[in-house]
């Protein structure tokens, strides 16, 4: 597992692309569209949290016309982490071999699915990545791009992880890199759960590869990142770096 050169990877199976949704009717329709026209043997699943727009309908309206197109209705809006767990452990029972993350705003494209797939077949897990050389961001204004950069460098130095995009949403992980992460253990509700996993991930020593991607800002409906969020995120991400450093400080010092 260590080493990704070496390492002899099984076929990929089917991809279900989990795309959790908020308030997002404005989007769900042409983003579903997208990934079914770029990824045509892939099933979709819209992890819904009862959005008031209405979005869990219209997602089965989807559904109902279409046997790749799965919804999973949840109670209320509990993070964006919550709604990946059970889109997850919903992938894994129904026996997909991959399984991806998108955002349904149009911000991950659905026609650069192809390319993460193809590099998953050399790796455990593949990130989405806007800052690799080759990876973009359109039309997010400065101080968004720097609370990116700047979480991501912040996690990156302090958790010892060698990814430069750890934030990132547009991921896909073999189901037996899943398996292997501790998933529930997992805490994270906001956008730090991307980063949890990001280091899940490295810690079990899975080849984890970074793709360069175009990240779109959403045209409709809102962001739901908030204060909330990114408070989170500081003090998680900050509590692992310091358990981790402390752990290492102990193990060093036991008599060998
Ligand atoms: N089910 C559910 N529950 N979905 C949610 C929730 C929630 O509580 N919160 C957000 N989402 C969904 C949104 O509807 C959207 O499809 C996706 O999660 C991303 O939310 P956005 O609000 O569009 O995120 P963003 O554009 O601000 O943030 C992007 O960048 C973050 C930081 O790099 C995303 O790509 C995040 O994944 C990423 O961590
Ligand atoms: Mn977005």
């Amino acid at each position: 597992m260590k080493d990704g050169e070496e390492r002899q990877y099984g076929p990929l199976g089917t991809a279900l692309v989990i795309i959790p949704t908020y308030n997002e009717a404005e989007n769900i329709k042409s983003i579903v569209e997208r990934v079914r026209a770029s990824v045509p043997e892939a099933h979709v699943l819209v992890a819904d949290d009862n959005s008031p727009d209405g979005t869990g309908k219209l997602a089965d309206e989807l559904a109902a016309d279409d046997d790749h197109v799965q919804v999973l209705h949840r109670k209320g809006k509990e993070g964006l982490g919550a709604a990946y767990l059970a889109g997850f452990a919903w992938g894994i029972e129904h026996g997909y071999g991959v399984l991806v993350e998108m955002d349904a705003d149009g911000s991950h494209r659905p026609e650069e699915l192809p390319r993460l797939l193809t590099a998953l077949r050399g790796a455990d897990l593949v990130l989405g990545s806007r800052w690799v050389p080759g990876g973009r961001v359109v039309n997010w204004p400065a101080s968004r791009k720097f609370l990116s950069r700047g979480g991501s460098t912040y996690s990156r130095l302090l958790l010892d992880v060698p990814i430069r995009d750890v934030t990132g949403g547009f991921r896909a992980f073999r189901r037996e890199t899943l398996e292997g992460l501790g998933l529930e253990e997992v805490a994270s509700q906001g956008y730090c759960f991307q980063v949890d996993l990001a280091r899940r991930a490295v810690r079990a020593g899975f080849h984890v590869v970074e793709v360069p991607i175009t990240f779109v800002e959403r045209e409709l409906g809102d962001s739901k990142m908030s204060r909330d969020i990114v408070v989170e995120a500081l003090w998680r991400v900050t509590a692992w770096g310091v358990r981790e450093r402390v752990g290492r400080v102990t193990d060093r010092r036991k008599p060998r």
